[in-house]
């Protein structure tokens, strides 16, 4: 194997360790502005109410998406196994992380084609970078997919990471047309998404205009992979100490959940809500505003780097939250808490609020 091929493969692991271990959020999602108002008299019976919802065509027993974390290193196949077993038992959409690794040294593939294995009828998102989409074409995406049996493909955007990796691709020129040959000549749907910085009004016009099916927001407030790649730098003794620094300053770059999600959603969807989604409360404000499915990826990872017990009890939570703001809200569906009630305070509604050129009837 060459020394590039091995350096992606434990790259992953340190991503897992990194996350695991350290202090890697970062800001503010915007959801603390935004309040469900209280329906005393909510006339609908917690017992059955129907968390069931529709994203590409495929029905989820719950909104609740596990976000693409992991494969391609032989130590993340038990976290993928988990998450996988997780997305079975609940009826919930998951993602892989990035199949790089694999297409570089497809002795790995097992590290992601255990997530098909374990969840036999779950809707999987095989996902790809944008930077090597661009560089290796649609080959990649085609075997990205057909190795683990795909529902649909995220093609992902992290150019902040990238700006902070001392191995990142600092080129970005040529991805948009990459993306948009991709979107006219896949079978598959496409899904753009980003990794913690949002997506703005302007871009996702750009996605739509290319022929992505879906936009998962990935947006600022959680996972900060600024902050991750900081901590890389400062533990690589021969990487440049300027780095560190610029993974710290860059922490605090990106458009906030709630804005971005507002932004998207003026601009078309399906929409998946993701990036510091840290309950089930924050699960139905996504919906709430608008989102089809809300992802999250750090919450889930330490209860899956432990056993099926702390994972499955973890989403037992989240779904509890979830159910308990439906019926305060008198929301017995999904389709009700979008027409529920909502105040929405402070800097979120400066930025998405009547004032703005974005204009998003919910929150006028
Ligand atoms: C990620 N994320 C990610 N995203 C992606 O598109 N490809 C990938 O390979 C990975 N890898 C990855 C590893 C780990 C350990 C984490 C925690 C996350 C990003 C993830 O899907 C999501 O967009 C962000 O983490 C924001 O969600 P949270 O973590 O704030 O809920």
């Amino acid at each position: 194997m060459s020394d590039k091929k091995r350096f992606t493969s434990s790259r992953k692991l340190d991503h897992l360790r990194i996350c695991a271990e350290e202090a890697v959020e970062s800001g503010e999602t915007g959801f603390s502005d935004i309040r469900f108002v209280h329906n005393a008299l909510p006339e609908c019976d917690m017992g059955s109410i129907d968390t069931s919802a529709r994203f590409l065509n495929h029905t989820f027993r719950s909104p609740l998406f596990i976000s693409a974390m992991t494969g391609g290193h032989p130590g993340t196949k038990d976290v993928n196994a988990r998450l996988a077993r997780a997305a079975e038992r609940y009826g919930l959409g998951i993602g892989v992380g990035s199949e790089r690794a694999a297409l570089e040294n497809p002795a790995l593939a097992d590290t992601f084609s255990v997530v098909r294995d374990e969840a036999p009828h779950a809707f999987i998102v095989g996902n790809l970078g944008v930077v090597q989409l661009r560089d290796h074409g649609i080959e990649w995406a085609e075997k990205a997919v057909e190795m683990i049996g795909a529902d649909a493909l995220a093609i992902h955007l992290n150019f902040l990471q990238e700006a902070i990796q001392p191995e990142g691709d600092h080129n970005a020129v040529g991805c948009f047309a990459a993306l948009a040959d991709l979107c006219r000549e896949f079978k598959t749907p496409v899904i753009v998404k980003e990794t913690g910085c949002g997506i703005s009004a302007a871009t996702a016009k750009k996605c739509w205009g290319a022929g992505a099916r879906a936009i998962d927001i990935g947006g600022w407030g959680g996972t900060s992979w600024a902050a991750v790649e900081s901590v890389r730098a400062a533990e690589n003794r021969s990487a440049d100490r300027r780095l560190k620094t610029l993974g710290e300053t860059f922490s605090e770059w990106g458009i906030p959940t709630a804005v971005s999600l507002a932004e998207v959603l003026a601009t078309g969807g399906p929409v998946i809500a993701s990036g510091g989604i840290r309950s089930g409360g924050d699960v139905a404000k996504g919906l709430s505003l608008g989102a089809d499915l809300c992802g999250m990826a750090l919450p889930l990872l330490k209860p899956a780097m432990e056993n099926d017990e702390s994972l499955f009890a973890a989403i037992d939570t989240i779904q509890q939250e979830l159910v308990t703001t439906m019926f305060l809200t008198g929301s017995a569906r999904i389709a009700d808490l979008k027409s529920a009630p909502l105040y929405i305070l402070g800097r979120t509604r400066q930025m998405v609020g009547k004032d703005n050129p974005i204009r998003v009837p919910r929150y006028q």
